[in-house]
Formats: structure tokens, sequence, C-alpha cells
């Protein structure tokens, strides 16, 4: 839990966040052991701005990497929880008992997005 915490806080200085100031870190451990970070990615756009968690998802992805175990998100202001996007991106990829570490607590997958929509269930 440590270690994921601290690299989502290493993540998060990378954080390119000019229109809210608001800085986001997450590191995601996959299922083989292996750690993918994300930060939030703003544009001056905003509809193009990816959070934190979604970009740890899709580094993932891109590499190959599709089972998760844990996730840990650091924000500028604590508790940080992912917003619903994301949420609906965790559930696309992970169990029930996936870990959602925020403010140095655990939460599981079900517990933070219970009544979730799943296509075909
Ligand atoms: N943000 C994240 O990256 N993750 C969260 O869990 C909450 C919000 C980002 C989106 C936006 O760049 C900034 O934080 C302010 O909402």
């Amino acid at each position: 839990m440590n270690e994921l915490i601290v690299l989502a806080k290493e993540a998060q200085k990378k954080s390119y966040s000019p229109y809210s100031n608001f800085k986001v870190g997450a590191a995601l451990k996959a299922k083989n052991g292996q750690i993918y970070l994300g930060c939030n990615i703003e544009n001056g756009a905003f509809a193009p701005s990816c959070c934190a968690e979604r970009v740890a998802f899709y580094n993932a992805i891109t590499n190959g990497v599709t089972k998760f175990e844990a996730i840990a998100i650091v924000g500028d202001k604590e508790p940080c929880f992912p917003c619903g996007v994301c949420r609906q991106v965790m559930l696309e990829f992970c169990d029930k008992d996936f870990k959602i570490i925020v403010n140095n607590k655990v939460y599981t997958l079900e517990q933070m997005q219970p009544y979730a929509f799943k296509l075909g269930e």
C-alpha cells in the first residue's frame, strides 16, 4: 500500500493541470506485479482532459496488461475519490474486490460503486 502511495505522489508531480491547478497522481498495480502511473492531463478545450486514474489504466492497457489488483490515488486535497467516469473504467477491467486506496484507506470497487452498470449483466 505504501509503495503505491509513494508512486502516486511521484506521478502527481507530472500533472499537467494549468486550468484547475489541481494535481492528481495515480499508481495502478496489475495482477502480474507491474505498476503503471498516471497524472491528470488537462486541455484548453476542457473536454479532452483526462483524470490520473484513466491515464494509468490506459497506460497499462496500451502495454497489453488488463488485469488489476489495486490503485492508489493522491490529490492536492484529500480525500481525492475517483470520479464516476473513472469508476466506470475500473468496472470494465476489474473485479469487485479491486482495491482503491484513497487518503491511506482501502476501499473495494464494490464499496465505491455499487449498483454498477455493466453491459450484458
Ligand atoms: N481529477 C483526477 O485526475 N482524478 C480524480 O479522481 C478527480 C479529478 C482531475 C480532473 C481535473 O484535471 C482536475 O482533477 C480537477 O477536477
